[in-house]
């Protein structure tokens, strides 16, 4: 069985270890997590899940097939030139980290090092995260299939091109925090109206995990669900003309573009000046990009 290892063992990667073990896809015992010895509480969670744990991140590297870095993109460069040295080219390495590219990681690696680069949100906590990855020139055939096997164990998943990255980390990786801000004020709304808070607040959860199953099971556009809703003079157009006086979809968009520009400067900033490559290279590279219109898509189980 796939021997998996995590350089960080914070909020992500345990939510990712959770996922793998739940399903069944990966034994507690062939995972292996790293935090410093400042984090020994992180690191006892990880021992509840049964996960091997250590305070050593070459012991991480060392005993994986496939080696996860969660750590905070201040702290890549340095996790990835401690394991540097010994990284196999059997072995994958699967960055989550905010920003930073696979050219900048391979930079920090053994040439012809497998790198993917993933950005998954917070909801795989609870199994309904939405996760896009990117693999790198030198993975090998199959090494795309593991980690979309991996990552469905922890809601959806899918295969995009690298320059879609930082726009997936502003609307899916931010979004969980946009959508949690939406169910706020829409409880408070029903607050205002006289309903009471818990009842409005799970209202409005329900009424958002509602739309988003109607948009993905029934494959209609937005636009069309939105419009079914909305009766002549019915209730539903007032608001949403109070929606559209506020300019809730250009906010929308504002907030999209706002983290996705955040991701790629948090990344330019984070690693050494060397590993940054040139920015007229760099875009040189990635406009002939075409969108990847095949990407596969599965469903959590
Ligand atoms: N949370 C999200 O919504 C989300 C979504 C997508 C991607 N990500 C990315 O996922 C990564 C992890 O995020 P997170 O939310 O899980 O952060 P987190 O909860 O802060 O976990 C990161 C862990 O890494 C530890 N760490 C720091 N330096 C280390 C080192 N040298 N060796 C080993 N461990 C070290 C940290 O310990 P200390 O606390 O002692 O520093 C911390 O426990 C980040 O790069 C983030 O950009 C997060």
């Amino acid at each position: 069985m796939t021997r998996i290892g995590f350089i960080g063992s914070g909020k992500m990667a345990q939510a990712l270890a959770r996922g793998f073990i739940a399903s069944g896809r990966v034994e507690a015992s062939n995972i292996i997590a790293s935090s410093p010895k400042s984090d020994v509480a992180l690191l006892e969670q990880a021992k509840i899940l049964g996960i091997n744990t250590t305070h050593e991140n070459t012991e991480v590297s060392h005993n994986s097939d496939i080696v996860f870095i969660a750590v905070k993109p201040p702290h890549v460069s340095k996790v990835a030139s401690e394991i540097a040295s010994s990284f196999r080219r059997d072995q994958l390495l699967v960055s989550i980290a905010l920003g930073i590219t696979i050219r900048n990681i391979e930079a920090l690696l053994p040439s012809k090092s497998r790198v993917v680069r993933v950005m998954p949100n917070t909801p795989a906590v609870v199994g309904a995260g939405a996760s896009a990855y990117s693999v790198g020139s030198a993975c090998l055939d199959g090494d795309s299939r593991v980690v979309q096997e991996l990552l469905s164990t922890v809601g959806y998943a899918v295969e995009v091109p690298e320059v879609y990255i930082d726009p997936v980390t502003g609307l899916s990786g931010s979004g969980p925090s946009y959508m949690f801000a939406a169910i706020e004020g829409l409880a408070d709304g029903g607050v205002k109206m006289g309903l009471p808070r818990d009842l409005s607040i799970k209202l409005a959860a329900h009424t958002l995990l509602g739309a988003a199953k109607m948009v993905l099971e029934t494959g209609e556009h937005p636009a069309v669900l939105k419009e079914e809703v909305q009766s002549p003079a019915g209730s539903t157009i007032y608001g949403i003309h109070e929606l559209e006086r506020g300019g809730m979809r250009g906010l929308l968009i504002n907030a999209v573009e706002a983290a996705s520009n955040r991701s790629k400067n948090v990344g330019d900033q984070n690693l050494p000046r060397q590993s940054i490559p040139d920015e007229a290279e760099e875009s040189e590279k990635e406009t002939p990009q075409t969108p990847n219109t095949t990407v596969k898509r599965q469903n959590k189980k």
